[in-house]
């Protein structure tokens, strides 16, 4: 009789287990991307999370991140695994007081929409570990894998620690309506820049013009060496780069002597089949307009600053509410939108930052 009982107790606890049981949304990436990613290179599988032991949490996603940085990763990660990404996610439950319920945080644990975080991976707040959401005020969570997160901190720490901007200088933007390069252009002009910027379409030229820049082309139907003899015929002073490639072939012989290249992304060579660390002969860099023009180029990862992170996420924030700094954000609806989002990156479909909310 007693052991009857306790086999029912034990089977109701299972029952109840299977029915609390959460599945998480997860995409893989099945194929290396040849060129250009496909939507065939990821697979959405579901995964039965296990339960919380004590001092984990429960999380859900409310904003997942797409950015450039993931088409390297396609390349690192072993196949059949999470895609790599951060997201902005809400605690659902938890066994650790520290992040109660309805705390939110960003993590890096990729393209998932329920993930445990365990007691020891809450106990690294460094980079690409769990971080607590700044206070957002009355603004959206989501930009804290935005403007107020890692590609804000990109703009304020790659632009003003490298570039050291001075009153007067000759800025030069290219992805200047992305999630970085629209941060750049407008604190270039808070220091008093003029500003050069570059982007993809009229639209979005017409809104980096919004944002202060002093010029701006569409580099589809713009000559990038002409426009730069025209509107700096001194030369350019400071080069923040996210494109590489053939515009940077274009810009750098417009550089003015002692000039600073910010080398923080080259996403029109993302799709070629070169590794870092590989030689490659296509280097945008002609060396001899490197040398003769002395110019410093320093490339950096914006993981650099950790130890200055909410510096960065202060100052931003406070120029947000001052009305100084201005943000969008393309939101792409469903999960299962996220390998077309990425996709869509190489395609300039995002003005501002690449957000999917599932
Ligand atoms: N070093 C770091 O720590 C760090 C951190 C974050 C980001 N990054 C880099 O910063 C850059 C911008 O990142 P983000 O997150 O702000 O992305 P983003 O600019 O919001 O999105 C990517 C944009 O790149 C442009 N693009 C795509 N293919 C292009 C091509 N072949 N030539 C020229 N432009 C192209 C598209 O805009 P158009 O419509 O204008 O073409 C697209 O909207 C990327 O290179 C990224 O890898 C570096």
């Amino acid at each position: 009789m007693v052991l009857g009982l306790a086999r029912i107790q034990c089977l109701l606890v299972s029952i109840y287990q299977s029915i609390t049981m959460v599945v998480a949304k997860v995409w893989q990436l099945v194929r290396r991307p040849e060129g250009e990613p496909s939507v065939e290179d990821f697979l959405c599988v579901e995964e039965e999370l296990p339960a919380c032991s004590e001092g984990d949490v429960l999380v859900e996603a409310v904003a997942l991140s797409i950015d450039p940085y993931m088409r390297y990763k396609a390349r690192q990660i072993p196949l059949n695994t999470p895609m790599f990404g951060s997201q902005v996610a809400k605690v659902i439950e938890s066994k650790n007081p520290e992040w109660p319920v309805g705390t939110h945080l960003v993590h890096y644990e990729g393209w998932r929409t329920h993930t445990v975080l365990r007691s020891q991976q809450l106990k690294n707040e460094e980079h690409f570990g769990v971080m607590h959401l700044p206070d957002m005020g009355d603004l959206p969570k989501s930009l804290g894998i935005g403007i107020l997160g890692m590609p804000g901190n990109t703009a304020y720490f790659g632009f003003l620690d490298i570039c050291k901007p001075k009153a007067g200088d000759v800025v030069l933007v290219n992805g200047a309506a992305g999630a970085v390069g629209s941060a750049v252009v407008q604190i270039a002009k808070l220091k008093g820049c003029t500003v050069i910027a570059f982007a993809g379409s009229d639209e979005k030229v017409a809104w980096v013009k919004e944002l202060g820049a002093d010029h701006a082309f569409n580099y589809k139907t713009t000559d990038v060496g002409e426009a730069l003899s025209k509107v700096a015929p001194k030369g350019v002073n400071l080069y923040f780069d996210n494109v590489g490639g053939k515009f940077t072939a274009q810009a750098l012989p417009h550089m003015a002597d002692y000039g600073v290249v910010s080398l923080c992304g080259a996403i029109s060579t993302y799709n070629e089949d070169v590794d870092i660390g590989v030689p490659s002969l296509t280097s945008p860099f002609n060396e001899g307009t490197v040398i003769w023009r002395q110019l410093h180029i320093e490339g950096f990862l914006v993981f650099r600053w950790t130890a200055r992170w909410m510096e960065g996420l202060n100052q931003l924030k406070e120029w947000i509410e001052q009305g100084k700094l201005k943000y969008k954000e393309t939101v792409f609806q469903g999960f299962e939108k996220m390998p077309s989002a990425f996709i869509g990156l190489f395609h300039g479909e995002n003005t501002g930052k690449a957000v999917v909310v599932p």
